[in-house]
Order: structure tokens, then C-alpha cells, then sequence
């Protein structure tokens, strides 16, 4: 007998395995490979020593050990969401209460990407548009597929995404009588992944005034993806989008402990604007009633003792030091061939490298190849792009990230990707035929 096929849902059948999984596992069957692909964050300075003391003082009395090993809540543990709160809003230079904000408006999440899925499900029918940046965080992009939403990008420049093109976009969305079903606009403000990019700081208060100019039927919703907030080694911190949306209702801010403290805790959070809480925290039932009540308890006790702080200033130490060490090594080592740029973030984990048109950096293109021949693997920039009305996609770009790798691998790594595009710097022009 034939096995019968499953019948597979709509949703199931749009959801296709990420494409950087291939990377993740090319990196770990290559030996000798230097992977400055992946965006795992370093290894020698995870917080065990920290993390150790508060699991230890959790545990040490019955009745912080029983809150701690018994199920939350759905919305997450008060007392973290309480710091938090305040957390952000000291960031902001504000208080709580000037933002009519308080721990009722946070709720904590399997990492912040169980948040970028559920306001999947919160907001989109198939045919629902979220406008991203160009490029954007891929495996945002995977999850709006699964959804059925439509991605329209908006480029970025210097200052992160340009908001004259937005209002562009914006204003034909609206002509083609499509305003209606723009659900989302999603920004990774701080040290974008993958350029490294920051939204400017007047950029700001602008793009709030967009997302209600043209919210006409419902709100347009902002995502804040701050992952990389805290990650921040040089220049001042910048106010968030968040601040200027002081009546609660359009930008949901989402951030998380993975990057600055520990992705092990995979503990998110997120303040939703009003009106949201409770259809969030109503799915988030159906999906687990709650996130890690371990978690919860251990960031709350490394953020009571000032362990956290402290962990967040050392880490950005060491991420200084490999920034530094990358930015030195593309400055020595592409000196020679000026048409290649890259970005130079103040903080993250990431630095876009922008090749000349004719450097095919994908999957199939020369440059992979010869990268993997040199022992060093990258992500091609074209998987942080959706392809315009022709099919198109930029495919010379590529994201390096400095979180994993030391910086004798970063040096080194880079040295590899030199010698990797070593006879792809000029245009090969055809000779004419002579007839
Ligand atoms: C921009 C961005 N947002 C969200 C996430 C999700 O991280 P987590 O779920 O660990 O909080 C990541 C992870 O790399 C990211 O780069």
C-alpha cells in the first residue's frame, strides 16, 4: 500500500526550512573552516559565573525555588516585567509614567522572535504587506512567508531606513487603494542585522508621525526590533522609537536578554502598545502558557544584583576589541581594491560588505565557491533582500559577523575572504570579435 501523503495545512506548506541552515552546517562538517556567518554571540564571555550565582540563590530558600521551578504565568514573571519597564524607559531619559507605561504593558517571550511570530498571527491574512528594510533580518522574512504577508522593502542609507522613500511607498500604496492592508512596519533600529546600520535619531519621531499619518481604517503598527540595543560600543545610546509614541498605540518594542546576556535563557520581551496585551497573551496561551519560569526568575535575580549591568559593560569590552579587530583587518586587507565598502556599526554583531555589480556572492556564485576553497564562509547579502517586481535581488553583498570567532580567526578570516577574491576585482570584458 502507498503511504498517503499528509494533508498539510496552508501555513505548513508556506513555511520552507531557513536557507542560512545550510551555512550553519557547512560550518560545522568543514573542518579548519573560520565562520564569520552565523550570528551566535561569543563564547568565552557567556555569563556562567553570574548565571551560577543566581540559579545558587534561587535555589537556596524552598519559596524562591518553588516560584521559580512551578509554571508562570503567560505574560511572564511581575517582578522582571517590572524591571524592565523601567529599564527601557531609563534608557529613554523618561519615566513610566510619562509614557503611561508600566509592567502591564510587557510581556516576556521565548525570545524576542516568539514575538516577531505571534504579531504574525496577531495581525496578517494571507495578502497583509509589512514594510522591512532592504535588507532586513532574513528570518523575520521566513516568518512572514509563513504567514502569507507580502514584504515590501524600503531602502536604507547611512541613517538606516529612508523615510522619504517610506512615505513614497506609502503614498502609492494608498493611490492603489492597498493602504488597507499595510499591517506593520518593521525596523531593527539599533546596529541593524545584517548591515550594522542605526536608524537616525531624527529619523526617529518622524516615522511614528508616518505610521499615524497613514493609518486611516486601523493602526499601522511599528515592530522595534532592538535586539541589539545593549550591544553598543561606541557613541551614545539614542532614544528609541518607542519614546515617541507617548500615548501607547503604535510602536510595539521588542528586545532581548539572548544578545547581551545569554541566548541559553532564550528570554524576550517585548511593550505592546495598547490593546494588544490581551489577544497576545490569549495566543500565547495556545502556544505555551507561559515561557521559561527559570528564566524569568534568573534575569530578575541578576538584574536585582547589578550582575547583569555589569555583564553587559564587560561584554562590551570584548565586542569592542573584535568590531576593532574586523574594521582593522578589512581596512588592511582590501586597501588595494577601493570599490569594496562596508559599513562600521558602533555596536552589534555585524558588518555589510558591499562588493562591486559583478561580484556574484551567493550560494552558486564564484565568490562562495572560492571563499569555501579560501576556509572561510560568509552570509550572502541577497537573503537579507525580497525581490523587487522583476524578480531581482542585489547579490553582491555579504554579511560578516564578528560574535563568534576570536579575533585571530576575525584577522584571519578576513585575510582568507581577501585571498578568496583574488582575480575578481576587475570586470572580465569580452573581447570584441573582430570580423
Ligand atoms: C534582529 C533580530 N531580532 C530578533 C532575534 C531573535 O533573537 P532571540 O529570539 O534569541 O531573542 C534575532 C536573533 O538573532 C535578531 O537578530
Amino acid at each position: 500500500m502507498p503511504t498517503l501523503p499528509i494533508g498539510f495545512s496552508e501555513q505548513s506548506r508556506r513555511t520552507g526550512d531557513s536557507p542560512i541552515s545550510y551555512f550553519i552546517q557547512t560550518a560545522i562538517e568543514t573542518p579548519g573552516l573560520i565562520s564569520l556567518a552565523a550570528g551566535l554571540v561569543d563564547e568565552g564571555s557567556l555569563p556562567a559565573g553570574p548565571v551560577g550565582a543566581a540559579v545558587a540563590a534561587i535555589l537556596a530558600t524552598p519559596a524562591t525555588a518553588r516560584a521559580a521551578l512551578q509554571y508562570g504565568s503567560t505574560q511572564g514573571l511581575p517582578a522582571l516585567r517590572e524591571q524592565i519597564v523601567r529599564h527601557v524607559c531609563h534608557a529613554d531619559g523618561v519615566t513610566p509614567a510619562e509614557m503611561h507605561l508600566s509592567a502591564a504593558d510587557v510581556v516576556l517571550t521565548t525570545g524576542s522572535q516568539q514575538m516577531l511570530y505571534l504579531l504574525g498571527e496577531l495581525l496578517f491574512n494571507p495578502g497583509d504587506i509589512v514594510i522591512c528594510e532592504a535588507p532586513s533580518y532574513f528570518v523575520y522574512h521566513d516568518c512572514l512567508k509563513s504567514h502569507g504577508a507580502r514584504v515590501v522593502s524600503v531602502p536604507m542609507d547611512a541613517g538606516g531606513m529612508n523615510l522619504d522613500a517610506l512615505e513614497d511607498l506609502l503614498v502609492r500604496l494608498e493611490a492603489e487603494g492597498e493602504l488597507a492592508k499595510v499591517k506593520l512596519i518593521y525596523t531593527v533600529d539599533y546596529y541593524q542585522n545584517p548591515t550594522g546600520l542605526s536608524l537616525a535619531a531624527d529619523r526617529r519621531p518622524k516615522l511614528v508621525a508616518l505610521a499615524k499619518r497613514f493609518s486611516t481604517a486601523h493602526r499601522i503598527l511599528i515592530l522595534e526590533d532592538a535586539a541589539y540595543r545593549e550591544l553598543r560600543y561606541d557613541g551614545e545610546d539614542v532614544v528609541s522609537v518607542k519614546r515617541f509614541d507617548p500615548t501607547n498605540e503604535y510602536v510595539v518594542y521588542t528586545s532581548t536578554f539572548s544578545k547581551p546576556c545569554a541566548p541559553g535563557l532564550k528570554t524576550g520581551y517585548s511593550i505592546l502598545p495598547r490593546g494588544l496585551m490581551e489577544p497576545t497573551c490569549n495566543l500565547k496561551g495556545n502556544h505555551d502558557f507561559g515561557s521559561t519560569n527559570l528564566a524569568q526568575h534568573i534575569l530578575h535575580k541578576m538584574i536585582e544584583t547589578g550582575s547583569y549591568a555589569e555583564h553587559v559593560e564587560h561584554l562590551r569590552t570584548v565586542y569592542r576589541a573584535k568590531k576593532n579587530a574586523m574594521l582593522g583587518a578589512l581596512e588592511a586587507e582590501f586597501a588595494d581594491w577601493p570599490e569594496v565598502r562596508w559599513t562600521r556599526p558602533g555596536g552589534g554583531l555585524y558588518v555589510w560588505v558591499t562588493f562591486p555589480p559583478h561580484v556574484a556572492t551567493g550560494k552558486g556564485g564564484q565568490l562562495m565557491a572560492k571563499a569555501l576553497a579560501a576556509g572561510i564562509l560568509y552570509i550572502p547579502g541577497e537573503y537579507g533582500h525580497v525581490p523587487d517586481d522583476f524578480g531581482h535581488v542585489p547579490a553582491n553583498e555579504i554579511r560578516l559577523s564578528f560574535g563568534v570567532a576570536d579575533e585571530a580567526k576575525i584577522t584571519e578570516g578576513v585575510r582568507r575572504l581577501r585571498t578568496a577574491c583574488r582575480g575578481l576585482e576587475k570586470v572580465k570584458v569580452e573581447k570584441p570579435v573582430l570580423v
